[in-house]
């Protein structure tokens, strides 16, 4: 059973790609009455359409969240145009707060996986508010933010999007860090087919991905909802699947009590195992500049 809390475009949407699946079972919960459960409803108008069989339950009680496995986060404000990430700080730890008191309270063997922006600080809030452990806690920001470093690589240089692979670490936010040597183009490193400086413009066009659509069409959604849907099938499905994801750090990468994007193995039990990479002082500076930035955010807050 999945639960999402927060059916607003991104929730929403994402309900209607699990069910497109038929991956599992669905309870959708948001504080505006009637919205989960119209949204329910609606889906499940959907499913006998396309012959999906999942149950999909929508509630303004959060005790219908009982016996989910994985929990979905996409709940609380957005960005407007012109603000950062950071920006959301104060009106969504609130929400993330009280989410999280309630998520431990009716689902307390539940696998977390945060969505809400500034989604590194707010994976932070729920692992300290719930008190699960930290392979239980994790939030999507680099598997987007690497989506959108593919797609500038594969229209720059003209091959299938498929042949690229990528990779994005660190804050999701202003200091992300597109790891261009941890890159390429079916196996081809980056720095075999393009100068630094171009290497350098996508990595610049990539960071301001985000603020160009929210510019034009108010808010990201595809995008974010199938890089979510990769994490809920990499748990779902145990693949193990080795992919950029907010994870609590104790020690790793010389950091503690703080989440932020680094590789990991997801399966079953949430994030299995992180991986270290080496990396170079220019990088290691991008990295600890979204350290320093998070750790500002979070001692910013009255928990
Ligand atoms: N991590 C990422 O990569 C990523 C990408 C895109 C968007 N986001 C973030 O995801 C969040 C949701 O975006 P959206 O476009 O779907 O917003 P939205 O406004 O369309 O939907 C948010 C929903 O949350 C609900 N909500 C608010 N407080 C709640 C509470 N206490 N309990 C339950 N539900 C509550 C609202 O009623 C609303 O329906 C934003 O914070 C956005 O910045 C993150």
């Amino acid at each position: 059973l999945i639960g999402i809390v927060g059916t607003g475009r991104l929730g929403s949407n994402l309900a209607m790609s699990i069910a497109l699946e038929s991956l599992d079972d669905l309870t959708l919960i948001d504080i505006i009455e009637g919205l989960p459960e119209g949204e329910a409803l609606d889906i499940r108008h959907m499913c006998a359409q396309v012959g999906s069989d999942v149950s999909v339950k929508g509630s303004n009680d959060f005790s219908a969240l009982a016996g989910s496995d994985l929990i979905v986060v996409p709940a609380g404000f957005g960005r407007r145009p012109g603000m950062t990430r950071l920006d959301l700080l104060n009106q969504n730890f609130t929400v993330i707060r009280d989410v999280s008191a309630k998520i431990a309270k009716y689902a307390p063997e539940a696998k977390i996986l945060m969505v809400t922006n500034p989604v590194d600080v707010m994976t932070w809030v729920a692992l300290k508010v719930s008190g699960f452990g930290r392979e239980r806690v994790f939030g999507m920001g680099g598997l987007l933010d690497s989506c959108r470093f593919a797609m500038e690589v594969a229209e720059k240089l003209g091959v299938s999007r498929t042949s690229v692979h990528v990779l994005v670490i660190g804050e999701h936010g202003e200091s992300m860090l597109p790891l261009y040597r941890y890159s390429s183009v079916s196996g081809i490193p980056l720095s075999n087919l393009m100068t630094l400086h171009e290497v350098d413009e996508l990595v610049a066009r990539t960071r301001k991905a985000a603020a160009d659509v929210i510019s034009k069409k108010g808010a990201t959604v595809h995008a974010p909802v199938q890089s979510i849907l990769k994490m809920v099938r990499a748990v779902k499905f145990d693949q193990k699947a080795v992919l950029p994801v907010s994870c609590y750090l104790d020690g790793e990468y010389g950091v503690r009590d703080l989440c932020i994007g680094v590789p990991a193995q997801i399966g079953k039990d949430g994030v299995e195992r992180i991986k270290e990479l080496d990396l170079n002082e220019a990088e290691r500076d991008v990295f600890m500049k979204g350290v320093k930035a998070l750790k500002d955010a979070i001692s910013s807050l009255k928990m």
